[in-house]
């Protein structure tokens, strides 16, 4: 009989223990991601946009799963929300769980053929993200967006869809409010 080593507060989302790293997302690595680039690019490229803190315990290997949590900082660029990368899972039909930890925020989702969706994200909800669908999270809220995640670890991120076509929605506060604004067309 042992104890795991690896830890989940899962009220905080805080992960730690053997098998876990975290990885920063700075505005300096999000160029072309946000409506104004130009705002993006006056900033300091050091500022903090989100992490990733997620536990490995198999490798990327067919049938296995990673576990992890994504922290977004309450902030915007312009008029737009801090808000991930976003991507496609690189083997398509890969799915993936999300849920609310803390903070207030979106989900927004987006098939191949660019038919996009948003869902609430609060503490407590639960969101089932299927394969073929883009996911970025973003949030719409004053503090910070914590959301647990578990997917398939041999699915893998296509991010250079997203960097090149964007998503088809963005959102954008207007007079102090999310708003989802189409962003094709
Ligand atoms: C994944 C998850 C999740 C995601 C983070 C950061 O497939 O790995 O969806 O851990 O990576 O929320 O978002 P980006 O990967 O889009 O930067
Ligand atoms: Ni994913």
């Amino acid at each position: 009989l042992v104890n795991s080593n690896t830890r989940f507060e899962a009220a905080e989302g805080k992960l730690s223990g053997s098998g876990v790293s975290a990885s920063l997302r700075v505005v300096g690595d999000l160029a072309g991601i946000f409506l104004d680039e130009e705002a993006r690019s006056r900033r300091d490229p050091r500022e903090a946009v989100y992490e990733v803190v997620m536990h490995d315990a198999c490798g990327a290997a067919e049938g296995g799963l990673f576990f992890g949590v994504s922290r977004v900082y309450p902030g915007k660029i312009g008029a737009e929300y801090f808000m991930t990368k976003g991507h496609f899972h690189s083997k398509r039909n890969r799915a993936e769980y999300y849920w609310g930890i803390a903070g207030e925020g979106l989900l927004l989702l987006m098939d191949e053929s660019r038919q996009c969706r948003a869902e609430r994200v609060s503490p407590g909800s639960l969101h089932f993200i299927s394969g073929y669908t883009a996911h970025r999270l973003v949030n719409t809220g004053r503090s910070m967006l914590v959301v647990g995640a578990c997917w398939p670890s041999d699915a893998g991120h296509d991010y250079d869809s997203i960097q090149r076509d964007g998503f088809g929605l963005r959102v954008l506060d207007v007079d102090g409010q999310p708003q989802l604004v189409p962003a094709d067309g």
